[in-house]
């Protein structure tokens, strides 16, 4: 596990601070997330996830530290970076009154690429929209919403995909759905950072994990990695490990009984 930095970093983020008034958001956040990768930012409600999605997406400008997105600076060259990303935001950006398929060619046509029509339709496919293609939006179910609302995220081939708690709100078999196109996605190539409170979408999807709390990331790698952090309790011969939902309550302090041995000042 150490070849290091040879692969390019699609995100890299270096001492980003944001505060709103007096409420400081983040206090020099830090992160790498290599290129293709699928990466799970948790936190709790509050915890500034959205405020860095917003920042590294180029809708908000940090009060101090660096970002590059795919390789452009978010602050000198915002231009750059958002020919090279999209983002999808909790509330879809889906137009009920129009069908799928005219969801997506609109979006085609707004992102000037040539034949639309085609594009649709081979979304459509990946996205297992194809015989819903023709019916108005507002019948569909909120899985099959959301994928549409990825496939149109996806239109011109975005490097970087942000999903915003892309699952929030939805029944467990829409989720499955929509992990499903995640999954797609990375697989393409694309580079995925997505917000989540649910600890099983991060463990189930991202190939990396960080918690973010208090205004840093406070524990960042892979499942195993994070597991690393708390030692498994051995009983007998049989091994627990932690869930990621211990590690998680014990970084953010939520449970009496998960919490790290002795090391927090309080
Ligand atoms: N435009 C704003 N003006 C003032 N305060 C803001 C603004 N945007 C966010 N905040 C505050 O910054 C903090 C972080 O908000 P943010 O939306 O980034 O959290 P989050 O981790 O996305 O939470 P959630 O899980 O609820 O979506 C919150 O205390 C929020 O009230
Ligand atoms: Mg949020």
């Amino acid at each position: 596990m150490s070849t290091v930095t040879s692969t390019p970093e699609a995100i890299a983020v270096r001492g980003l601070v944001k505060s709103f008034g007096d409420v400081a958001v983040l206090r020099g956040v830090d992160l790498d997330i290599r290129a293709g990768s699928i990466f799970a930012l948790l936190g709790s409600n509050g915890a500034g996830k959205t405020t860095l999605v917003r920042i590294l997406s180029t809708l908000l400008k940090a009060d101090a530290g660096s970002a590059r997105v795919a390789g452009a600076d978010v602050a000198a060259d915002p231009g750059r970076v958002r020919e090279a990303i999209s983002l999808t935001g909790q509330f879809t950006a889906v137009d009920d009154v129009l069908t799928g398929r005219e969801n997506l060619v609109l979006v085609a046509r707004l992102r000037h690429q040539p034949d639309p029509g085609r594009i649709a339709d081979r979304l459509l496919a990946r996205f297992s929209l194809t015989d819903a293609g023709s019916r108005r939006a507002g019948t569909y179910s909120g899985g099959m919403r959301r994928r549409l609302d990825i496939a149109m995220s996806l239109i011109g081939d975005p490097a970087v995909v942000f999903l915003d708690e892309p699952t929030t709100g939805l029944d467990p078999q829409a989720r499955l759905e929509v992990w499903d196109a995640v999954r797609e996605l990375a697989a393409s190539g694309t580079t995925v950072l997505l917000t989540t409170q649910y600890l099983d979408e991060a463990e189930q999807l991202a190939d990396r994990i960080a918690i973010l709390h208090e205004g840093r990331i406070f524990a960042s790698g892979t499942l195993a990695d994070l597991k690393r952090l708390l030692p498994a309790t051995t009983v007998e011969y049989v091994e627990k490990q932690p869930t990621l939902e211990e590690i998680f309550l014990a970084v953010v302090g939520g449970s009496a009984d998960a919490g790290p041995s002795s090391e927090e000042p309080s």
